[in-house]
């Protein structure tokens, strides 16, 4: 008998309630749902949660977010170095920004960029590097970031799974060149859809503020205090990737439960599966320090060619779980396996994600595991 969705475990759920509907009906009280001062004020408590000294320029999604950081120090036709085994998103904001994604090996142990084989695909139009922190997790940004100087390329942050990762104890995001989030449905903190750009660049973050808004110079300041620019200047390309005030009144309500609810229970969550699956000769886990990290994911790495038949069985019991992800330098877009990445390969074959979420109960995690362990104990 086929399974209710309702009845399903959920690889991924918003964990959102009563404090975000009461400020949405602050919003619609006020009666402006576009970006106003909502959208000021979850950019005012992002820099303040950052610690400081910082720019966050809040957009509609984490890929506009990444694109826009692109374009803002990337010339078209330059390359920019980035793991194949990441969203499509992050391939796709390269290409919107008129840039060349240069699909990469990633290390096994972290699945986050491997910089030797970047190193190795470097070439004269090598402008920027874009890590993604797979599972929340930077690998050694500090070797990263070493690279990139010594070859002089900008590094844009891929932290969609890092909200609240702590790297060498500081925050991703409150250091670094640019650093962008995404504050998607299912992500650490969500405003519904949405994502931010982190800068210490005055120049990143003032293109950013226009590029958003159509190019118009300036509009942000105005659209703070409610009025609205009727002549303007623009003098360069620009989208509609404002935030809207509606998103960023869930994304302040969200900010403010992530230390004492999302972070304790997705730590929670990710301990008692590695605990509880350690023993399996069959499943590899990924090593993590779990006071460091929000994990956003929980993949595992199932090994000797089983993790099809693990997804087939989870499924039939109820149980979703993902795959992430397809590399991108099988898409035809971007090749069609032009490329020959076999670590990233392999890991494709491996790679299962568990539920995740806040929402997520101990009984359905039970469940999971029991799952799990019977699969490979028959
Ligand atoms: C690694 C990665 N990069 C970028 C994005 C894009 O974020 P958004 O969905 O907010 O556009 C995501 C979202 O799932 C992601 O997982």
């Amino acid at each position: 008998m086929a399974m209710g969705d309702m009845d399903k475990i959920r690889l991924s759920k918003s964990s959102v309630g009563d404090l975000e509907k009461e400020a949405l009906a602050r919003v619609i009280d006020q009666g402006y749902l576009g970006m106003g001062s909502f959208v000021n004020e979850f950019e005012e408590k992002l820099r303040e949660w950052l610690g400081g000294g910082r720019y966050a320029v809040c957009v509609s999604s984490g890929t506009s977010a990444l694109h826009l950081a692109v374009e803002s120090c990337v010339p078209p036709g330059s390359e920019v170095l980035v793991q194949s085994l990441t969203y499509i998103a992050s391939f796709q904001a390269i290409s919107a920004a008129g840039a060349i994604p240069v699909a990469c090996e990633v290390l096994p142990g972290t699945c986050t960029i491997d910089i030797g084989d970047a190193g190795r695909r470097l070439t004269e139009r090598t402008k920027a590097i874009m890590p993604v922190h797979y599972a929340s997790r930077t690998g050694d940004l500090e070797k990263v970031y070493e690279f990139a100087g010594r070859h002089k390329l900008r590094v844009i942050e891929d932290a969609a799974h890092a909200f609240g990762t702590i790297y060498k104890g500081r925050k991703v995001g409150s250091f670094g060149d640019i650093v962008c989030f995404s504050f998607d449905g299912i992500k650490n903190i969500t405003s519904g859809e949405g994502g931010a750009v982190v800068t210490g660049s005055t120049e990143v973050a003032k293109y950013v503020m226009d590029a958003r808004l159509l190019g118009v110079e300036k509009d942000t300041e105005k659209r703070y205090r409610g009025i609205r620019s009727w002549e303007f200047d623009v003098t360069h390309r620009g989208y509609r990737y404002h935030m809207s005030n509606i998103f960023a009144a869930i994304g302040i309500c969200q900010l403010e439960r992530l230390d004492s609810d999302f972070k304790p229970s997705r730590q929670r969550l990710a301990r008692a599966y590695h605990d509880a699956l350690g023993g399996i000769p069959e499943i590899m886990l990924f090593q993590n320090d779990y006071s460091e990290i929000i994990p956003h994911i929980f993949p595992i790495r199932v090994l000797e060619g089983r993790r099809n038949a693990l997804k087939e069985h989870l499924l039939e019991n109820g149980i979703e779980c993902g795959v992430h992800y397809y590399p991108n330098h099988f898409l035809t877009f971007y090749g069609g396996r032009g490329t020959d990445l076999p670590v990233t390969e392999r890991l494709h074959g491996e790679l299962l994600s568990l539920p995740l979420h806040p929402g997520l109960t101990g009984a359905e995690q039970r469940k999971v595991i029991t799952c799990i362990k019977e699969h490979f104990c028959d």
